[in-house]
Order: C-alpha cells, then structure tokens, then sequence
C-alpha cells in the first residue's frame, strides 16, 4: 500500500493563488508580526540576511506606490504593502566597522546573492500570509520607477527594491492558474531539452483557462504571453538604478 503525504502545508502551499481585490478591513498587527517572524528563521546567503521589507499602509503612500507600479489599483486597496528589498547597506556598515571597504559594485554575484535571499523572503511571507487566510499578490511592478520609490522609501546605496507585496482579505476567488506539466520544470539526473510538446500541451491548457475563467478572460496562449514578455526590456532604469545604488550590473 502507498501512503501519500498531504499534510496542512503542503495542502496550503499547493492552493496556492494571487488575490488582486481586498476587503476594506485591517490586516491584525500580530498576524503581520508572525509574517515578518516567518520571513526572519528563512535560509539566506551565509547568514547575511541580504533583504529588508518596508511596509507601507499610509492611504496616500499607498495611492503613490500604485501609481509608480504602473497603477496597479490593488496596491492601494491592500490594507498592507510590503517592498522587499535586496540590501547590503547593513554589509557595508559591517565592512566599515571592521576597517574594511565593500566591494559590491565588482561582483555580479552580488545581484544573485540579493535577488535570491529576497525571493525566499518573498515566498515565506506569501505562504506565511496564507496561513491565515490572507490574500497576497506580488508586485514586480516596484521596479517601474524605481528610482522615485528609492527616493520615496529613503533606501539608502547598496539597497534596491525587487519586489513589492499586497496582502489583505481577499473579496473574491478567482481560481487557480493552471501550472505546465511536472515534466516540464522538474529533471532527473539531467536536464531534458525536449520541451517542445509539453510546452504544447500547456498551451492548450492555458488558452482554455484564460478564455474561461469569470474575470479578464481572453484568447492567448503561454507561449505568446511569455515570448511578449521576453522580447523586450520590460523595465527601463535597472541598470541606472542598481548604479546609483552601487549594485553590479549597472551602467558604470
Ligand atoms: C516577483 C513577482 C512579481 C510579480 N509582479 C506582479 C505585478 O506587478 N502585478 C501583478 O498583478 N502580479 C504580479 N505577480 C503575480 C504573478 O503574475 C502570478 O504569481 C502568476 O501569474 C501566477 O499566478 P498565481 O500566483 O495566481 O498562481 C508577480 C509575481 C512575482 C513572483
């Protein structure tokens, strides 16, 4: 007999949507405490700790940030908006109390270093949020302007903002999204390049959930979505703002 091991997280993590509408109600003070906690045991790059998190729940700063998101009305519904940060300021002031200088211009690794300790917080504090029932959706949209949201939220140099965070109640459910098949994000042993046909597959999928579902529906498929996505530079500035912020991968 095979035992199959569904247990609470696992249930939770595998429910799994974005919310993009709140109601107008608070989210309780303990319950984002226990959020932050979450985010605080998760692993990050040698103990660093390479992320910060700026809430926001001021209405006008609010009404602000959605606007530099590229107007993403969410922002200024969610009672709670968190920007999670890459940021080795606290590095730097390490560096300098050991008589030492930080050298994070020189190192592209840097960026993956920052980027990655940030995800795992990001991903913490969504499975953290709907632990308890709360609806979250994450907001790449922060780097739309980034320069206006560093001047905005203070950051200081060696700290850039990645991703931002809604979380409320959430009013309504509007599904799960279909994910492609295992077969295509997870290889035994080795990497397996042969992702035309499942890459098919998803497609039909996927154009029959965006044409069914109750809100935004639409004709399209995965591949169009993604290559639209990928054939430009979506955001302009990065590579200003992570000079300016003395991040590698800047114009130097
Ligand atoms: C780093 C990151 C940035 C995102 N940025 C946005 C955003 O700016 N606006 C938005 O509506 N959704 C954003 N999303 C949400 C994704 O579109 C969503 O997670 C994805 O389509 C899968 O849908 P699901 O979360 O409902 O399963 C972002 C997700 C991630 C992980």
């Amino acid at each position: 007999m095979r035992f199959i091991i569904v247990n609470e997280v696992i249930k939770s993590l595998k429910a799994h949507r974005s919310f993009r509408s709140y109601q107008n109600k608070a989210v309780d003070e303990e319950q984002l405490n226990q959020i932050i906690q979450s985010v605080q045991a998760s692993p990050n790059w040698v103990n660093g700790q390479q992320y910060s998190i700026i809430a926001v729940k001021d209405e006008e700063r609010k009404k602000k940030l959605a606007e530099l998101c590229g107007n993403q009305k969410h922002i200024e519904e969610a009672p709670v908006f968190l920007i999670f940060c890459a940021d080795f300021y606290r590095t730097h002031l390490a560096c300098e109390m050991e008589g030492t200088t930080i050298n994070t211009t020189d190192d592209i690794d840097t960026l993956i270093v920052g980027v990655t300790d940030v995800g795992i917080a990001l991903g913490t504090a969504v499975t953290a949020a709907e632990s308890f029932g709360l609806g979250t959706v994450p907001i790449g949209g922060i780097r739309r302007n980034a320069l206006e949201v560093i001047e905005m939220l203070g950051l200081p140099e060696y700290v850039i903002p990645v991703s931002g965070l809604c979380i409320g109640h959430p009013v309504e459910d509007t599904g799960q999204k279909p994910r492609l098949l295992k077969e295509a994000v997870y290889h035994e042993e080795v990497y397996n390049r042969e992702q035309g046909p499942l890459l098919e597959e998803y497609n039909e999928r996927y154009s029959r959930y965006l044409q069914e579902r109750s809100k935004n529906n639409r004709v399209g498929t995965w591949t169009k979505v993604v290559s639209s996505f990928f054939s430009k530079r979506y955001y302009q500035g990065i590579a200003e703002m992570l000079s300016k912020q003395k991040f590698p991968g800047g114009r130097l």
